[in-house]
């Protein structure tokens, strides 16, 4: 009997499906290589920003700049280090000059970065910013949302899976700010680091 693949093996299909699909061909075309995704295929969490910066375009991996540092601090601030979680963003190639990635780029990502969460199958999608929170749960504001979890329902043929799969999935979405808005504003950085440090206390309740 053939043997199921492994969520590093579906993940590894999904980076590849995208480079031969030739995925948003404008921002492949300006940026150096495709920012996929970094961390344990097996964690609970999976961290969602926005799309990758100068540093993330030059080294191929999501979060590893000033925001990615701050972002590290406050997993340790919850005993977690960045190996033990997943963590990539909506668009997957660094929009030129850092500008923000357009409606039809997040478009066309959506269905692959479902795909990476289907594979995972995180207990806790945590969404870093506005673009990557609308993609999730549209029509609410950040500031009046942030930090509380929201559970949403999603037909699998939503997601690009079988269009003919008309069954219904949960899952528990967690909106915060994004490091690189709060890094530099007192208040909202507070805020960030106060809505993480619950993020084990909303794990505990997930069923
Ligand atoms: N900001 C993001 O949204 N993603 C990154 O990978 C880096 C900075």
């Amino acid at each position: 009997m053939k043997k199921d693949k492994s969520k590093l093996e579906l993940l590894e299909d999904i980076k590849g499906d995208i480079l031969a699909q030739n995925i948003c061909p404008e921002l492949a075309a300006s940026a150096t290589q495709l920012v996929f995704g970094d961390g344990s295929p097996d964690s609970e969490i999976v961290f969602i920003g926005e799309a990758p910066g100068k540093n993330e375009d030059l080294q191929g991996l999501p979060f590893v700049g000033a925001a990615g540092k701050f972002l590290n601090e406050m997993l340790e601030g919850i005993s977690l280090k960045r190996q033990d979680v997943y963590i990539t963003n909506i668009v997957k190639y660094r929009p030129p000059d850092n500008r923000d990635p357009l409606p039809s780029e997040k478009t066309v990502f959506l269905p692959y970065l479902w795909k990476q969460i289907v594979a995972i199958h995180p207990k806790l999608i945590v969404t870093l910013g506005r673009h990557s929170m609308e993609s999730f749960l549209p029509n609410v504001r950040i500031s009046n949302v942030h930090g509380q979890p929201k559970r949403i329902r999603i037909k699998n043929s939503e997601l690009g899976m079988k269009k003919s799969d008309s069954q219904v999935a949960a899952w528990v979405v967690l909106p915060l700010f994004h490091p690189a808005a709060a890094l530099y504003n007192g208040s909202m950085r507070q805020t960030l680091i106060d809505d993480f440090a619950r993020i084990p206390h909303i794990l505990a309740q997930i069923k």
